[in-house]
């Protein structure tokens, strides 16, 4: 199975998912990744593994379909049975949704439908909740909507700070994602 994760930030979870491809616990082959932004420590780590890397920079396209377009043909030229999404801070044009339909998956932190968007555990903890968690879902043309594939609950505890439940999270979002990307891999 051949994968394109997409970035725009640390890269944190992309991580996860190449040290679970190098240890051999994933058989799943990643091609490229992917960013939306230069400079970005998701592109870092995926060069220092040795992985093909591009940025489609979303500030250099004058049109947003300009982009579009060229994230698209990016991303096609890999030929990737899957697209993932790993801290992708963008929205894809329905076009890029066609392209991969039922192949893009997207993870979040939080317990989708609630708490879509950028701020999705600074918005859980605001609203109060007791449990989020985080979503590995197949992303359509919405923000984080789209068919959920797995969740995992995660306790707001007290005296949690944003920074300190997102790392909670995170550890869960990481064994999720890739346990999910594992079982498409076997499917
Ligand atoms: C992850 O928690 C991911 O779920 C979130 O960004 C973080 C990226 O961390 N994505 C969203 O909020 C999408 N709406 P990372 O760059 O360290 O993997």
């Amino acid at each position: 199975m051949r994968i394109v994760v997409l970035v725009s930030g640390s890269g944190s979870n992309l991580q996860a998912v190449i040290d679970a491809v190098a240890s051999g616990s994933l058989p799943v082959e990643i091609a490229a990744v992917g960013a939306d932004r230069p400079g970005t420590f998701g592109i870092e780590r995926a060069a220092a593994a040795g992985l093909d890397t591009f940025v489609v920079n979303f500030k250099d396209h004058a049109a947003r379909t300009d982009w579009d377009a060229a994230l698209l043909e990016a991303v096609a030229a890999y030929k990737p049975d899957y697209v993932v999404s790993s801290g992708f801070m963008r929205i894809v044009a329905p076009g890029f949704i066609d392209a991969f339909e039922g192949r893009y998956v997207n993870t979040h932190p939080a317990l989708l439908p609630s708490f879509p968007g950028a701020h999705g555990v600074r918005d859980a903890m605001a609203y109060g909740v007791k449990v989020t968690g985080c979503t590995v879902h197949f992303a359509d043309a919405g923000v984080d909507t789209g068919p959920i594939i797995a969740q995992t609950p995660v306790a707001i505890l007290p005296g949690d700070t944003e920074d300190i439940l997102h790392e909670r999270i995170k550890v869960a979002e990481r064994e999720l994602l890739i346990k999910v990307l594992g079982d498409l891999a076997a499917a």
